[in-house]
């Protein structure tokens, strides 16, 4: 299916890997240019050169940092002569304990997961609607539908971030000028961020991280953790044209994991 999107301008955070390249290589694969990002500038480099090779087409521009700070971000979006496709991502949370955490925990989680996307949508949003085309796809999590225990950092930041969205989403202004903002929801994937997630419980049970891994996916419908590129898939859709009347939605994506009907 050809989404529409080819030509289009779109900034990928935290794209060198995991999800935020499945979404990329997705979007490229549509035609559309990319401004990829990363902190590691020897890995984005390379996931750039491959995104170049496999097409050709597409203009790919990179830009390395921290996503959580203004001069990254002023960088990334700088980078593309006008920012058609957002997608917000960035590394999640550690793992831990709500009795350990502290305020500069707080102050990352936050600073990464929520205000850098509510940062980044407030500096493109309007642009967006003034050119009558825009699409936001955030990246969050499950937990912000099912929590997860060890993961209090992520469903703190991540479901400050929806409530944010589900509010603007709305915004006639926004909406009604075919600006569309959504959340994709992982349950689990196969990225470097599940196996990090998962090492501490495997550590502790003195169990290998193989075996961990094999207990959780008998535990989804699927049988199996999702893939980068079923991701990608879903994101490109949620930027194509014809999903212009999807918005301040929340996708789930997990094999079948939330057992709840809505
Ligand atoms: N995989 C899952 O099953 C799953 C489930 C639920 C939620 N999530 C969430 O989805 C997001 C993506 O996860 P993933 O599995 O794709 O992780 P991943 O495989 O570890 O990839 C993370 C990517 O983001 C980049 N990155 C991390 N922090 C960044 C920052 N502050 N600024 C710019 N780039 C940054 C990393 O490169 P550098 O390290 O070089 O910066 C890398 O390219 C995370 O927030 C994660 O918590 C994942």
């Amino acid at each position: 299916m050809d989404f529409g999107i080819a030509g289009r301008w779109a900034v990928v955070c935290a794209s060198s890997q995991g999800l935020g390249r499945g979404c990329a290589e997705a979007l490229a694969a549509q035609g559309v240019n990319l401004v990829v990002n990363a902190r590691d500038e020897a890995r984005l480099a390379a996931t750039a050169q491959e995104l170049r090779e496999a097409a050709p087409g597409i203009e790919v521009r990179e830009v390395a940092g921290d996503v959580s700070q203004p001069d990254v971000r002023e960088r990334l979006l700088g980078a593309a002569p006008a920012v058609d496709i957002l997608v917000n991502n960035a590394g999640g949370p550690p793992t831990g304990d709500f009795r350990e955490w502290d305020e500069a925990e707080w102050t990352d989680a936050l600073g990464r997961n929520m205000l850098a996307p509510i940062e980044l949508i407030k500096a493109t949003a309007d642009g967006m609607a003034d050119r009558g085309f825009g699409r936001i796809v955030n990246i969050t999590s499950s937990a912000v539908k099912a929590p997860i225990a060890a993961l209090g950092l992520s469903n703190g930041a991540r479901s400050g971030l929806t409530g944010f969205v589900a509010g603007i989403a709305r915004q006639p202004q926004l909406a009604g000028r075919n600006v569309t903002i959504n959340n994709l929801l992982p349950g689990r994937f196969d990225t470097a961020r599940i196996a990090a997630t998962l090492e501490p419980e495997a550590e502790a049970s003195g169990r290998s991280l193989e075996e961990v891994r094999a207990e959780y996916a008998a535990g989804i419908p699927a049988g199996r953790f999702g893939t980068p590129e079923e991701f990608g898939a879903a994101c490109a859709f949620l930027c194509s044209g014809q999903a212009g009347y999807i918005t301040g939605q929340n996708l789930l994506i997990d094999g079948g994991a939330y057992p709840g009907t809505f």
